[in-house]
């Protein structure tokens, strides 16, 4: 008889998928800190449709996307969810994850029961009339983010998934290496690679904000892949002796500067010009870092409202700002005399095609781009690393958790750097 429920780390016999399972789920009346808004608690397994593939996650990957989710702002996924007719009213985080597929819907070709895979954290409907038209799967209006605006993601003992979304594990890596990097990579690979002619180019310097984070350490790392000069701008000294590591030619620290923010009013000449000569040095430093003193050709930005103005300033003329979120808020101001007098280019770009993941995937296999995991803990701890990271103290790189993993070294890597928290439940066999 099928049991209903195994404890984590319990696998069940491979294929075999019980009931229930333990997830950490959000839900709408915890909206609010990240460390309060997460609950363990015991779920339904989802059911498998046509083209899906559950997945016995091993670990998961931390992001930014669940902070949000956490807050319910500025979206309150739940709500939105039922809005197109899905009946549950929890959420269940996580965007990234590495495990094992344990079960495949009807139609399902790429992957078998007892694959071992990372899973990309983007969703969209093969069916829809835009993408039958060739508009880019990202672009298309059926597209949403998995474990974010999509339910059943990696916080839970089985994630469920479309079939492009799984790719091969890198086979050197800990289960929490292999789950920690692919929605940060990926992203800052469609950043730095899928905006011609704005490319990395060899020689060319590329200045990346929040180099110590997710996305910057995987930023500085593709930057130098293609030969570009990457920059980085961090908080610490500390963080900046992370980037110099992954290959920063250089580093800026911003606590040094003091005109973040949103841009003063431009009739209000004053402050215009405090804000203008802050913004100038901070040019200054940059080109000091660069080869011929070039501005950057590229900005990678994510951090949005405070350093939007800068970005603007700071890229080089025909230069291009292309930015993948906004941090600090939502509101850039921009001086649109350097828009367009100075011929620049601000793209936006979301996450990642199935052919930049498996890239990135590819690059991490050949040991050539590192997955960066800097803390790597225990399931229970799903709402504490959320806090840290809207709090901005975890530390540099990525971040993951042990979902079914019951030890780092299970997927044969290396270990990874184990913060103080438990990474192993107590008495839990090893898998
Ligand atoms: N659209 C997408 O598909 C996509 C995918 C991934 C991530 N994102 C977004 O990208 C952002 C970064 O994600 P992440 O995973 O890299 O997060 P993270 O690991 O927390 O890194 C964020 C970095 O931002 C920097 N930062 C924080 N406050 C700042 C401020 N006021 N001014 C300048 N820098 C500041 C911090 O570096 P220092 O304190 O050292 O400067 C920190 O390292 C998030 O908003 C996330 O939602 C979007």
């Amino acid at each position: 008889m099928r049991r209903q429920l195994y404890e984590l780390g319990e696998l069940p016999p491979l294929g075999e998928v019980p009931e229930r399972m333990y997830a950490q789920v959000i839900r709408r009346e915890r909206y609010g800190e990240p460390a309060r808004a997460f609950q363990v608690e015991v779920v339904d397994v989802p059911p498998v449709r046509p083209g899906d593939v559950l997945v016995l996650v091993m670990a998961a990957g931390i992001n930014y996307n669940n902070v949000w989710a956490a807050l319910g702002q500025p979206l309150d996924v739940i709500t939105q969810r039922q809005r197109r007719g899905e009946p549950e009213d929890f959420h269940i985080g996580g965007s990234d994850a590495a495990g094992i597929v344990w079960a495949v819907g009807e139609g399902v070709r790429q992957v078998s029961v007892g694959d071992h895979v990372v899973l990309s954290g983007c969703q969209w409907d093969e069916q829809a009339a835009d993408i039958r038209l060739g508009v880019d799967p990202v672009a298309s209006t059926s597209q949403g983010a998995w474990g974010y605006e999509i339910n059943y993601g990696s916080f839970a003992q089985f994630a469920r998934v479309r079939e492009y979304q799984c790719h091969p594990k890198p086979p050197q890596l800990s289960w929490a290496e292999a789950a920690c990097f692919m929605v940060t990579a990926a992203t800052a690979y469609r950043q730095l690679c899928g905006w011609p002619p704005h490319v990395v180019r060899p020689g060319a310097p590329v200045l990346i904000w929040g180099g110590a984070g997710g996305v910057g350490s995987m930023a500085i790392q593709i930057t130098r892949i293609f030969g570009g000069v990457p920059l980085a701008v961090v908080s610490s000294p500390e963080r900046g002796q992370h980037c110099l590591r992954l290959g920063a030619r250089g580093v800026i620290d911003r606590t040094e500067f003091d005109h973040w923010g949103r841009l003063p009013s431009a009739e209000d000449t004053e402050a215009a010009a405090a804000w203008t000569a802050s913004a100038r040095a901070f040019a200054r430093r940059v080109r000091d870092l660069t080869p011929g003193r070039a501005l950057p050709r590229i900005v990678l930005e994510h951090t949005g409202r405070d350093t939007l103005p800068t970005s603007m300033y700071v890229c080089d003329n025909a230069g291009m700002v292309v930015i993948c979120g906004g941090t600090t808020g939502y509101n850039g101001d921009l001086d649109l005399r350097f828009l367009w007098t100075r011929q620049k280019r601000l793209q936006g770009s979301h996450y990642a095609s199935v052919a930049e993941c498996r890239a990135v995937t590819e690059l991490v296999a050949a040991k050539r781009l590192d997955p960066c995991l800097s803390v790597a803990v225990g399931f229970d701890e799903i709402g504490a690393l959320h806090q840290q990271m809207y709090e901005n103290v975890l530390p540099p790189g990525n971040a993951a958790v042990l979902v079914n993993a019951t030890s780092d070294l299970a997927g044969g890597g290396p270990p990874a750097v184990l913060s103080s928290a438990p990474a192993v439940p107590a008495g839990s066999p090893s898998w």
